[in-house]
């Protein structure tokens, strides 16, 4: 899931290609190029690492009137700067940057190996830009029509041909790819947000483009040419711009009230009605990541508050696995991007079952709400370090709304505004940690416990602890501990010990003192201050303020947000750059 930018205009080719990169470098950030063009001139430069170590690399071109870039998550072939895009066929005829999987390139390989082909990189890319190389076509679009019709898998492609003047081509199919023209400039991104104030165009699968200055001509697969509706512009332009902090996790964390604020706004302007008519029997939350735990957290939401069958499934799973659903299915996708592929394969799949759709989403032009027959919008705002924080809050809360509102209950916002107010007075008092950070910053494994709502926040809390520090964390239900992963507990093993439900919290302490009998170190993150006799046995004790108990789990996490953010510093690491990682998982 890489960030494509492509660019047709008389001036700054290059720093609009470098803006666009910086915008979509969520989409992947392991390396990145740039291919300018200047007449027949094509001029490729390429880095491992950071778009500023490309900007200080790139010398533009005298004239440059095209230009192409991408920012990489390999899946085919190392990280280095051979296999960066763009990525050039036989003798630099084409010039292509792709987003996608080709997952016939190898059969492809072959058969052009054994026509003499020589293939320079590792990467699925190259059949690409060697397809488009092979069979030249007079006209560029009959060549890339010829070209990905041989292609099976997904992909959004840019790309450029030498002999044709200050034009690129481009197609997609099951990656996103947007488009944007007004008299100065013409764009290609994966992203809209890489554009200027003004409407644009959505590529949709099967759809081709050819992008010149002023002029944008549509195609579909049989070169025929097509009309497009524009889509309006909606303030989505994000400023690459931390504030006063140091990083975008830190800042995302400290954006959750006003997050929370904006989400109730949109909830109680929003047309429940819509929802009445849907008679369903089982409702399935399906989603990735963290938006996966979020379904966890909203199927108890639908089970506690409105007594229905529910559950939540990984995409990935659903996708491929045996479920019953038909029209009394009620399916709502949880993606904070709006893009994981996966989630949009579920949810194609469950459509075609019939089931009905909700969404909850924070970009609402993504693929995914555009799929969905209600479109429930999280207003997080952007959220740019790979680790989601303030989304899976307003995810969290955004299920404990829509369940409130399809029970019927009037105002149901309050919960959520004392939520708000509680975060905002106390964020003080959660930066408290620095000694619990320092602790847990030397170990190489840390377990978390909880029952519950909170074994799904120590699962959440677990899954951001290792994606930003390398940790090895696992989240148990408390009761389970006992059942195998016991054998794990050595001298001084950090066991975090979640507890927000006061009809458990002995239960979970039970669970917590077994493994302290065995040498852990035991941390407690709970709804009420310890007991004297209690506390003896924590290291570090948080007691959380008072909401009302379903949403305590929101309160819960943003200190354990907060504790992998520290422990990533703590450990000389980028919190908003994991390694390996992406935030927006466009391929399988
Ligand atoms: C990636 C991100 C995770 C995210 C997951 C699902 O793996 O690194 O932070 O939770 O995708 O993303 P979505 O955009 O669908 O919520």
């Amino acid at each position: 899931m890489c960030g494509i930018v492509g660019i047709v205009s008389d001036k700054n080719c290059c720093d609009y290609i470098f803006d666009g990169l910086r915008l979509v470098q969520y989409r992947g950030y392991d390396s990145v190029g740039i291919c300018q063009k200047d007449g027949m001139q094509l001029k490729i430069d390429k880095a491992k690492g950071t778009i500023e170590k490309l900007v200080q690399k790139v010398e533009p071109l005298q004239d440059t009137k095209v230009a192409i870039g991408h920012t990489r998550w390999a899946t085919h072939g190392s990280v280095c700067e051979r296999n960066a895009h763009p990525i050039e066929g036989k003798n630099r005829e084409w010039v292509v940057v792709h987003n996608g999987i080709i997952e016939n390139y190898q059969t492809l390989m072959c058969e052009m190996q054994k026509e003499g082909e020589v293939f320079k990189t590792q990467t699925d890319t190259e059949i690409i830009a060697n397809l488009l190389s092979f069979n030249n076509y007079q006209n560029p679009i009959e060549n890339l029509i010829w070209a990905v019709r041989k292609l099976q898998g997904s992909y959004a492609i840019c790309a450029v041909k030498k002999e044709q003047e200050n034009c690129i081509y481009a197609a997609k199919y099951k990656s996103p790819l947007y488009a944007f023209c007004n008299q100065d400039i013409a764009m290609l991104a994966s992203d809209p947000i890489c554009f200027p104030e003004g409407d644009y165009y959505k590529l949709e699968d099967g759809e081709l483009c050819e992008v010149k200055k002023g002029e944008i001509k549509f195609f579909n697969m049989h070169g025929e040419q097509i009309q497009k509706q524009q889509l309006k512009y909606q303030k989505i332009r994000v400023m690459a711009d931390k504030g006063s902090y140091q990083h975008y996790m830190l800042k995302e964390i400290y954006e959750t009230p006003e997050a929370l604020e904006r989400l109730i706004k949109n909830f109680v302007n929003f047309d429940f009605k819509k929802l009445a008519k849907y008679k369903f029997k089982k409702v399935k939350l399906i989603g990735c990541g963290t938006a996966y735990h979020s379904c966890l957290m909203g199927a108890r939401y639908f089970i506690k508050y409105l007594h229905v069958d529910a559950e939540a499934i990984f995409a990935s799973e659903f996708r491929y696995d045996d479920y019953v659903i038909n029209p009394q299915t009620l399916c709502i996708f949880v993606s904070q991007s709006g893009e994981t592929a996966d989630t949009i394969a579920a949810l194609e799949k469950a459509k075609r079952k019939r089931a009905k759709i909700i969404s909850m989403t924070n970009v609402p032009y993504s693929t995914i709400a555009s799929l969905s027959d209600v479109v429930l919008p999280i207003s997080a705002g952007v959220e740019i370090a790979v680790a989601s924080t303030k989304a899976y809050s307003c995810q969290v809360a955004g299920l404990y709304l829509l369940v409130m509102a399809l029970k019927g209950e009037k105002h149901f916002n309050r919960a959520i505004k004392q939520v708000q107010e509680v975060i905002l007075a106390s964020k003080n008092f959660f930066v408290n940690m620095s000694a619990f950070a320092e602790d847990i910053s030397q170990k190489e494994k840390v377990l978390f416990i909880g029952k519950g709502c909170d074994y799904i926040t120590a699962l959440e809390a677990a899954l951001k602890l290792k994606e930003t520090t390398y940790i090895n964390c696992s989240a148990l239900a408390s009761g389970e501990l006992k059942h195998g992963t016991l054998s794990l507990i050595e001298n001084k093993t950090p066991l975090i010990v979640i507890s927000t439900n006061k009809k458990v919290h002995d239960k979970v302490m039970n669970s917590a003192l077994e493994a302290k009998s065995r040498g852990a170190k035991l941390y407690l993150i709970s709804f009420k201050p310890p007991k004297i006799c209690e506390l003896e046995n924590f290291d570090f004790c948080l007691s959380l303020p008072k909401v009302c108990q379903p949403l305590l789990c929101i309160l819960a996490i943003i200190p354990l947000q907060l504790l992998s953010y520290n422990v990533a510093l703590l450990r000389g690491l980028d919190p908003d750059k994991p390694r390996n990682l992406a935030k927006s998982v466009t391929v399988e």
